[in-house]
């Protein structure tokens, strides 16, 4: 695999020199005691970004998700999210495992359902239904093809949940990428949740960590929990140091990951067999679809990997190829000359 451009996820890069360096170096405690001041450092530089009272280092974003909805709902209460979010279809069945609740998936358009739909399915305070209880969301939307959620939408969608009294969540495992594709601040973006998760795996290029943000109230909590779920980790700080390091020197830069994941879906938009609207590519997310035609992924996947490219497959008719710190433009010519060379004869028109 060693030399191969690999588009598979962003959260395969690897710390770079200077990060390690900082990891090296790091002032750290018992995190536990909160006696880690890196750790502290970063839950307080995290949490003013987003505008939030405080912030929970947790170690990966699934923890922050599911910390999120024990703290939010009690069991038998009902978690309402889009039917391709992070949290219904990746995590396991963790709300179930772990909070004992119960996801009701609305299908949207690429993440994001609409005003009418979460009306239809809000319960009234009857015996028979499950408690409607916490309404989450996900921005950028991974399945969505890295989409940033419209935010007008989302405020509107936040207002009525609260209106209503249901807690609202956001999967902010890329919130960085919506920030810098709209130039909006993360405090606008995170403003009408009650919690916020955010990654440092994934674009921002370090090896672990999350941050769940919220209310001063809601992260007491929230520690409470991560200490159940052995997430209660000693001296962290090393990790922390990673995490404000890829802050501070990449966030920026993703950007470039923005630029290069439109180069290349623009480049193979005109390809036989493949489909993508080089415009839906908003962030550092490129998912094709396969026209009817043409072959399943794992075809494709097996002569890009011959080729030097890995990709994954992404339902049973898409590839996702996803850009990221260990990727420059010279990776993004080779994938492009690797799949014009391999389209026509797995897709010939
Ligand atoms: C949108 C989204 N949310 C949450 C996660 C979970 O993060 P982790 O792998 O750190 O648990 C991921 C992981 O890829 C993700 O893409």
């Amino acid at each position: 695999m060693t030399g191969a451009a690999d588009f598979r996820s962003d959260t395969i890069t690897r710390p770079t020199p200077a990060m390690r360096q900082a990891m090296a170096g790091a002032e750290v405690g018992d995190d536990v005691f909160g006696e880690d001041p890196t750790v502290r450092l970063l839950e307080e530089q995290v949490a003013a970004r987003l505008g939030q009272e405080a912030g929970l280092f947790v170690p990966s974003g699934t923890m922050g998700n599911e910390i999120a909805v024990c703290v939010h709902t009690r069991p038998g209460d009902e978690v309402i999210l889009e039917a391709t979010a992070h949290i219904f279809l990746y995590e396991g069945g963790a709300p179930a495992f772990l909070a004992g609740v119960q996801c009701l998936p609305l299908v949207g358009t690429r993440g994001l359902f609409d005003r009418r739909q979460l009306e239809e399915v809000l319960h009234s305070d009857d015996a028979h239904y499950p408690r409607s209880r916490l309404v989450a969301f996900e921005n950028t939307h991974n399945r969505g093809g890295g989409r940033v959620l419209p935010q007008a939408a989302l405020d509107d969608l936040c207002a009525l949940a609260h209106e209503r009294g249901l807690a609202t969540h956001l999967d902010g495992a890329r919130l960085w990428n919506a920030a810098i594709a709209t130039g909006r601040p993360l405090a606008e973006l995170a403003h009408p949740f009650d919690s916020i998760s955010v990654c440092f795996s994934k674009g921002l290029g370090a090896p672990v960590g999350s941050v769940l943000s919220g209310s001063r109230a809601f992260i007491a909590e929230a520690r409470r929990v991560r200490k159940k779920l052995g997430g209660g980790m000693r001296q962290v700080g090393i990790l922390a140091a990673g995490a404000l390091h890829a802050l501070e020197h990449h966030f920026e830069r993703l950007a470039e990951d923005h630029a290069r994941a439109r180069r290349l879906a623009e480049a193979l938009a005109d390809l036989p067999g493949l489909c993508i609207d080089p415009a839906s590519v908003e962030t550092n997310i490129v998912i094709l679809e396969l026209t009817p035609e043409a072959p399943p992924p794992a075809r494709w996947l097996d002569a890009l990997r011959a080729e030097g490219v890995l990709a994954v497959a992404f339902g049973p008719r898409g590839i996702r190829l996803i850009t990221h710190l260990d990727l420059d433009d010279a990776a993004i010519r080779h994938a492009t000359s690797a799949f014009a060379r391999v389209a026509p004869t797995l897709a010939p028109r």
